[in-house]
């Protein structure tokens, strides 16, 4: 049996869901100059918002406006916590005001109030993809050592803000994919430079910013409980050349395990020597590093890959990574490789290594869902992921003990996709109507997911 506390619930970020890009004093943010795209089209970055491009996070699915029927729903399916994200740019619309947008933070007051009022936890991560764009554009992003103050400043308005309210936080959503996607932390990466030593540059001043809001948290209450967050990469080795094992070996230290390493231990490892990085790094930030040790590891699940020394064969899609095909996996429409094992074998290294509590902060299957005739969506592909992840889930932690704090799946309602910038590429256990191009009435209707998962949580995993 899981905990009776076990925090079953949904995450999503604000920028994928609220839309009132400029509502309420809120600054631009990185993702509101990000158009849509598609599965075989990127999408751009313009640096200004261009008329005749179109946005999808501008509006998103207007849950700024429509989080009280939206959160209505959320309690109706039984929903023990949400994990959303607080727009930076809606609490500092610029990033570096010495005054927070008292507007931005009444938001969120209202939200959290909301979700207490109905039962649920609120769990927050303090940036998920969305920093001012004007610390872009004067700062260069996260290349830039002054963010650590800026960031620190915005956490420690929320800390003290959300005191006895928020006692689950995360400091930066996938704190990896700084290396993979730079751009994702306002590093614009210009032709001639060093993009790996900027890429880590930038992400060590993630981890000092990390590291100060950690403490910050424990300061200022106690009680709060403060994690990372890590999208993992689940590599398996092609075959048993000993070159392949080791390939997939570093696949998953370099691409999951170093990002917690310096997090839950609070100090570099030995291997980043051969990162071959030339690390700004003071006496300050070391001790800040290990003061500001995460109290537990929250991470993204959606698939595993394949992985060659050679780096041969059928090249796969994955959340951020990319892989090798899997020939005993089936994919998602997006190549994304279905694989509850893998879910098992990250869960062993992670809790092995750490001996700290886990908490899947996002797992579910992204799908082009159709309507029947009657107006309904049956969804069982989706029940079929979450029945599949959930019970590898639920016989590790009962069979080998792991302390797994909770599972939100993401997402509970269709949101805008944050790697294609689509609607139709669906997680939601709610379908919203709106399509790719921003058409849609907006209106929310369950899926057959919705009662489903409903029944999980109030068996507490036992019906599945
Ligand atoms: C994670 C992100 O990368 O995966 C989310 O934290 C994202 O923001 C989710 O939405 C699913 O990815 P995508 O690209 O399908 O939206």
């Amino acid at each position: 049996m899981l905990n009776k506390d076990f925090l079953w619930g949904g995450a999503m970020a604000a920028n994928q869901c609220e839309g009132a890009y400029d509502d309420g004093g809120k600054g631009l943010s990185i993702m509101d100059i990000i158009t849509a795209g598609s599965k075989n089209h990127p999408r751009q970055v313009t640096i200004d918002i261009q008329d005749e491009r179109y946005y999808p996070n501008h509006e998103a699915i207007d849950f700024y406006h429509r989080y009280v029927e939206d959160t209505d729903l959320f309690q109706e399916m039984g929903l023990k916590c949400l994990r959303t994200s607080i727009a930076w740019s809606r609490i500092f619309p610029n990033g570096d005001e010495s005054e927070p947008n008292e507007e931005g933070l009444q938001f969120y007051d209202r939200l959290f109030a909301e979700l207490k009022r109905k039962g649920m936890e609120s769990i927050v991560t303090i940036s998920h993809y969305e920093m001012p764009l004007y610390l872009v554009k004067k700062y260069g992003g996260w290349r830039n050592r002054q963010l650590i103050e800026f960031y620190t400043r915005y956490a420690k308005v929320l800390f003290e803000r959300y005191k006895g309210i928020v006692r689950y936080w995360m400091t930066f959503n996938e704190i990896n994919s700084t290396v993979k996607i730079p751009m994702i932390a306002g590093v614009m990466i210009q032709p001639g430079e060093n993009a790996k030593q900027i890429a880590y540059q930038a992400l060590h001043h993630q981890f000092v910013a990390s590291a100060k809001a950690v403490q910050l948290a424990h300061q200022i209450d106690p009680q709060n409980q403060v994690g990372c967050m890590v999208m993992t990469t689940v590599g398996y080795p092609k075959s048993c050349h000993p070159l392949d094992i080791l390939a997939a070996q570093e696949y998953l230290r370099d691409g999951t395990l170093f990002f917690c390493d310096v997090q839950v231990r609070g100090y570099y490892p030995g291997y980043f020597q051969h990162y071959d990085i030339d690390l700004d790094i003071t006496q300050q930030d070391k001790e800040d590093l290990k003061k500001g040790i995460v109290d537990y590891i929250g991470f993204s699940y959606y698939s595993s890959q394949v992985v060659s020394h050679l780096n041969e064969g059928e090249k796969v899609q994955g959340n951020i990574v990319t892989g090798l095909k899997n020939e005993y996996l089936q994919a998602s429409e997006w190549g994304w490789q279905i694989d509850p094992q893998g879910l098992v074998y990250l869960m062993r290294i992670l809790y092995e290594r750490y001996q700290k509590p886990l908490f899947i902060v996002e797992n579910g299957l992204g799908y082009n869902d159709q309507m029947n005739q009657e107006g309904q969506i049956i969804d069982n592909y989706r029940i079929e992921y979450m029945r599949k992840h959930i019970q590898a889930m639920k016989d590790i932690v009962e069979k080998e003990n792991i302390d797994l704090i909770g599972y939100t799946v993401w997402a509970p309602i269709d949101i805008v996709s944050a790697g294609t910038g689509e609607m139709k590429k669906r997680y939601g256990m709610i379908y919203v109507d709106k399509d790719d191009e921003g058409h849609g009435s907006l209106k929310r209707r369950k899926k057959k997911s919705f009662e489903w998962y409903k029944q999980v949580i109030e068996s507490n995993g036992e019906i599945l």
